[in-house]
């Protein structure tokens, strides 16, 4: 309850009843609170209101922040709030600049108080003022010297607080700093664990529903909110399997090849394995021109004894394999949807598995090996599993690796569950 506004009044006019968790929360003084629960625990309508509340607090000026690992993942809290002012403070905005993502409220002394979404993924945009507050969503997705390195300290000269919310993943920096609020471990510090299931607005049979779908750990993670360590992990055995070298074509091999297109952000990517199952070679660019990157990834399929070539065909793939067959590579069309992508990883977590595959050594393709170890399943807000990379990063590299192993003649078994 940092703060002097009457919370339960305010509270009530914004038509939010806090449920028995979000309560203590709200009621708690600690200057930094951390909060690692279940998916859909309500975590960050709760932060939303906290970010309303200090921003209605009496004062000629505050500022406070919401930051996640991704622009989308800050928006989750900061639409929230631009919702809920826009219901029921609209008397009280004095400016919202969206491309600024930025509210400025009027609070309850008439002065300012700005409420930023943040993006961790550009730590120079974290620079500069001091914070009355900061709200960090997902948090346990951020890199560790984040918040210790760019957040906390922005606290200091407004002796500001902080909000770290999360599902818990592992158990890395946010596993260390919710412990510092358990047992009076730390007098700043109030943590909190709570499973899904405490949010009376869930529906209880629907997640009964996804614990036998999904694999126990993630499970365990994702909606009891345990700590467990690699749970997410939807690729195993990566480093066990990154030992081999890239290799030059050699007469009379059969070699495969698969393309991810860029699309606006990421980078186009191409990798080639032999009939051995060995990855020997990788190509990754971007912002190059369609015709140049069509040349670029011919020279290397030609150079491969003509490798075929499976190619992202969905978006700007289509034109670009039409493209690719008039400058005659010998490509076929694999049109990303949910079912299909889901079934290329899939195969491509089996080969992994079953020792099937050769990646090249980590030095050799860190961007390739950091994907791979990076996606992970999740819990899209619709309550259904998805794997991807975390947060809005990239994974191109698995998806050119999937295309290229999508050649190799199908490995029977099924590991774990897999979910579109
Ligand atoms: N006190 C409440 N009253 C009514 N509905 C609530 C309350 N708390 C949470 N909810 C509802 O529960 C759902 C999940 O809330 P929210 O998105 O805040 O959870 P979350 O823990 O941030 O989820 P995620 O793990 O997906 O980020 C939303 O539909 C939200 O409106
Ligand atoms: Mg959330």
């Amino acid at each position: 309850m940092i703060g002097s506004i009457d919370r339960k009044k305010l509270f009530a006019d914004l038509e939010y009843e806090p449920h028995p968790g979000q309560l203590e929360v709200h009621m708690s003084n600690a200057p930094r609170r951390v909060l690692a629960c279940g998916v859909r625990w309500g975590k960050s309508l709760c932060a939303a209101m906290e970010a309303l509340s200090a921003a209605l607090e009496p004062c000629d000026r505050s500022v406070g922040w919401v930051v996640a690992p991704t622009y989308d993942l800050a928006q989750k809290v900061y639409r929230e709030v631009t919702f809920i002012a826009a219901r029921h403070l609209r008397h009280r905005i004095k400016t919202v600049r969206e491309s600024e993502r930025m509210i400025v409220l009027r609070n309850m002394s008439g002065g300012l108080s700005e409420i930023r979404a943040k993006s961790a993924d550009n730590p120079t945009s974290l620079l500069g003022e001091g914070l009355s507050y900061v709200i960090v969503d997902e948090a346990a997705r951020l890199k560790p010297t984040i918040w210790q390195g760019h957040l906390s300290q922005r606290l200091i000269d407004k002796k500001g607080w902080a909000l770290l919310i999360s599902t818990p993943r592992g158990k890395g920096w946010f596993y260390d700093i919710w412990r510092r609020g358990q047992d009076g471990r730390d007098a700043d510090y109030e943590s909190w664990n709570y499973p899904s299931q405490s949010n009376p607005h869930l529906d209880a049979e629907l997640i009964e529903a996804e614990r036998s779908r999904l694999p126990d750990m993630v499970f365990r993670q994702e909606f009891l909110g345990d700590w467990v360590e690699g749970a997410g992990a939807v690729f195993r055995y990566v480093r066990d399997r990154a030992t081999g070298s890239l290799q030059e074509p050699k007469p009379g091999q059969v070699y495969y090849a698969g393309v991810d297109l860029a699309k606006v952000e990421d980078y186009t990517v191409l990798v080639i394995l032999n009939q051995d199952r060995e990855v020997v070679f990788v190509d990754r660019f971007h912002r190059l021109d369609w015709d140049l990157q069509i040349t670029r990834i011919k020279a290397a399929c030609d150079r491969y004894n003509e490798a075929s070539l499976f190619v992202d065909s969905t978006g700007v793939g289509e034109p670009v394999y039409e493209a690719m067959l008039g400058a005659g590579l010998c490509a076929q069309p694999y049109p990303f949807t949910a079912r299909s992508k889901s079934a290329l990883i899939n195969n491509l977590s089996l080969l992994l598995e079953k020792d099937m595959l050769v990646l090249p050594r980590a030095d050799i393709w860190p961007e390739g090996i950091d994907e791979l170890e990076a996606f992970e399943y999740s819990v899209s807000e619709q309550g259904n599993v998805k794997t991807s990379a975390p947060g809005g990063t990239h994974d191109d590299c698995v998806a050119a690796l999937g295309l290229a192993c999508w050649h190799l003649p199908p490995t029977s078994g099924t590991v774990g569950i897999y979910c579109l």
